[in-house]
């Protein structure tokens, strides 16, 4: 700096110009050191020199990013759970920890504490919440509210552009459950801006000059398996805010997926980071941060505990599990992986050859389940499962050969879809994963005959008062001499519609509202097309039920509400 004040002085009387080259050139650049700053018993400023966040009570009202309140009349930030029954109440803040160039900042109340990481030259900070006693719950979240003007734009890996202007929703008319219908006939539904949580690279609200995004490397503490969906931005209806959701555990597109934590449970870090609105950016940092998951510089011996395991899964008909959904979950559960969501959860597909590996696993007992992704394994309807897996620091559990009992193909009647838990591959299922109403568009009544109909004959999801029947030739070998199964396989079901199962017009199974088998998600009504929650129902059928020649199977909605049915996955007619 020296120099420079020199070259600046000899230039100045070169110019014959009076400049006060001591005051204006400051020897160190502007400070950006990070602060907490207590105003009053229940008000807090933090921050650094880039951004700074006025935190009250509940609600962060303020928040200051290129000499701008990106907040406005907005919310703000905060943490909530229970749909927002519960907004956390913060009792103090101190500085819990101080590095050379971070300080560790903690908001304690009476559930838990929130914790911002904030570094030095950080727009952003890295966020996590600690459980201490929050009650047994379904949803909780962390999110901002913010400027509607400044953040008029919402991206997810699915969908990106305006939100819709909080207009649109006042013209339009209510139809349900944060839904409207415009003038034109279609629908306006946040729910559009949902995304599969795993295969989610960031998602977050963005104007042209500035973005404010979720970058969640990991994902390990939330809760759900591969087909766990979320919402994730949104329009609010009521206010116009702009809203970047952080779902940590959440139900959307679930039944139940109720959770008791234990003392400890820790969610995130993750990073929300600001920018000048360059989603590529975005994706920049997203990536860096994937690779530096877990990370290190996280000072929590829990976190940093951590082992992997490897196997091979083979089908007992000797055929290796190619591509098969692998999960990772709590030991001896009585839930889907899906439902799970207490603890830690890790998600992978195996390969070709049915190998698998997870890195990074939180060292503990673990449940391992495995299930058909479709592909060479559309016709297995079974899932693996093996308890009791210990992964331990620093080492790699090699779970070897592990065998998965599947049926023998051979005893096949028919079937229709893949296994996968998923619509993929039947009509309408895409081709995006979203859109109030789609399933009206399926027909009423429809006819699919094995070994003439292609799988998109047969529609996504069924909700209609109608028939939906399977035409299929049955061998004479077998007919009336052997018993079989009827597997049938729901990606999804929202209660309100039912359906008679018949075999050659003799009821054979059901597909029923209010039963125990059968919990109803917010999965059709909400325009999931792809999956919700999956439930596998079968049905024996007796040997006298079959005859020689042709049969018909069919579906007969025997009650309907609009919009509410059930998404195919698979159906299937075996003998055993
Ligand atoms: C916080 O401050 C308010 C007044 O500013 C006072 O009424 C209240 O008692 C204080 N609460 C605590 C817990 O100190
Ligand atoms: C927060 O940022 C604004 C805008 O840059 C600035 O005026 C204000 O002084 C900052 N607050 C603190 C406590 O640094
Ligand atoms: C933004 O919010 C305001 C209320 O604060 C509302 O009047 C306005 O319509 C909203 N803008 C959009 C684009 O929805
Ligand atoms: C939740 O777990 C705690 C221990 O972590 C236990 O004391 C409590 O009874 C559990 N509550 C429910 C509703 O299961
Ligand atoms: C935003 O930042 C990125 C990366 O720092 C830069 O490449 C881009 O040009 C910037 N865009 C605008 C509009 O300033
Ligand atoms: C699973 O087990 C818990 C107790 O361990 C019980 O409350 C719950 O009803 C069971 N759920 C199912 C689906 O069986
Ligand atoms: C894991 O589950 C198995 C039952 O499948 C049980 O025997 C074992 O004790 C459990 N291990 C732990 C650590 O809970
Ligand atoms: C695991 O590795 C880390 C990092 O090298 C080390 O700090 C830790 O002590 C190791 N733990 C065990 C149990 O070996
Ligand atoms: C008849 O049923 C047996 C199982 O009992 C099965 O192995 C065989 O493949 C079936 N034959 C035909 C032609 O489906
Ligand atoms: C479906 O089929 C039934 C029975 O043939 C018929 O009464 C009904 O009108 C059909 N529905 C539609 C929408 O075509
Ligand atoms: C529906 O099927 C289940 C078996 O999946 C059976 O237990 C139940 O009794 C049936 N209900 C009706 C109303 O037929």
């Amino acid at each position: 700096m020296g120099s420079l004040r020199s070259i600046l002085r000899s230039f100045c009387v070169a110019a014959l110009l009076q400049c006060a080259v001591t005051t204006p050139i400051s020897p160190t650049a502007p400070t950006t050191k990070s602060f907490l700053k207590q105003i009053d018993n229940s008000t807090w400023i933090i921050g650094n020199g880039l951004w700074n966040v006025t935190q009250n009570k509940q609600y962060a009202t303020k928040l200051w990013y290129k000499e701008k309140d990106l907040v406005g009349k907005a919310v703000g930030h905060y943490v909530s759970y229970n749909g927002a029954a519960s907004d956390l109440s913060w009792t103090s803040a101190a500085i819990v920890e101080t590095g050379k160039d971070y300080i560790n900042v903690k908001f304690t109340a009476l559930e838990g504490d929130f914790h911002w990481i904030i570094y030095d030259n950080l727009a952003g900070a890295y966020q996590y919440f600690v459980n201490h006693a929050l009650p047994k719950l379904g949803e909780f979240r962390t999110l901002w509210r913010l400027d509607n003007t400044t953040f008029p734009k919402g991206r997810t890996n699915v969908k990106d552009g305006l939100l819709p202007p909080i207009s649109d929703y006042l013209a339009g008319t209510n139809v349900q459950d944060e839904t409207w219908q415009k003038a034109d006939g279609t629908y306006l539904t946040k729910y559009d801006w949902s995304a599969f949580t795993r295969g989610l690279d960031f998602h977050g609200v963005y104007g042209d000059d500035v973005g404010s995004w979720y970058l969640n490397p990991g994902k390990d503490y939330i809760n759900g398996n591969h087909l766990k969906q979320e919402l994730m931005v949104h329009r609010e209806s009521k206010t116009g805010d702009a809203v970047q959701l952080n779902m940590i555990h959440g139900t959307h597109y679930q039944a139940l997926a109720s959770d008791n934590f234990s003392d400890g449970k820790t969610w995130g870090p993750w990073l929300w980071y600001l920018n000048n609105g360059s989603k590529d950016d975005a994706s920049e940092r997203a990536k860096q941060e994937d690779k530096a998951w877990p990370y290190t510089w996280f000072k929590d011996t829990a976190y940093q505990s951590r082992g992997s395991i490897k196997g091979t899964l083979i089908l007992s008909d000797g055929r290796p599990a190619s591509g098969a959904a692998v999960f990772l979950g709590d030991n001896n559960s009585n839930l889907t992986a899906l439902d799970q969501g207490k603890d830690y959860y890790y998600t992978v597909y195996a390969d070709k050859d049915g190998y698998f590996s997870i890195d990074d696993v939180r060292t503990g007992t673990y449940g391992l389940q495995a299930w058909s992704n479709g592909g060479a394994l559309a016709d297995v309807t079974t899932s693996f499962l093996q308890n009791a897996i210990a992964v331990s620091e620093n080492k790699t559990s090699d779970l070897e050969t592990l065998s998965w009992k599947v049926a023998d193909r051979k005893n096949r009647i028919f079937q229709v879809g893949d296994f996968d838990r998923k619509t993929v591959g039947f009509k309408l299922s895409g081709p995006t994963p979203y859109e109030h109403g789609r399933i009206a568009k399926c027909p009423a009544n429809l006819t699919y005959t094995v070994g003439l109909s292609k799988q998109e004959d047969w529609c996504f999801g069924q909700s209609a008062l109608g028939t939906w029947s399977i035409v299929f030739p049955s061998s004479s070998e077998n007919a009336t001499s052997v018993a079989a199964r009827l597997s049938v396989s729901l990606a999804g079901f929202s209660g309100g519609s039912s359906a008679n199962i018949l075999l050659n017009s003799v009821k054979v199974g059901n597909i029923t509202t209010n039963s125990a088998l059968l919990p109803s998600s917010q999965d059709t009504y909400r325009g999931a097309t792809q999956a919700g929650e999956w439930h596998l129902l079968e049905f024996p059928i007796a040997k006298t039920a079959l005859k020689a020649g042709f049969n018909q199977l069919d579906f007969q909605v025997t009650t309907s509400t609009r919009w509410r049915g059930w998404l195919w996955d698979s159906i299937l007619l075996e003998y055993i």
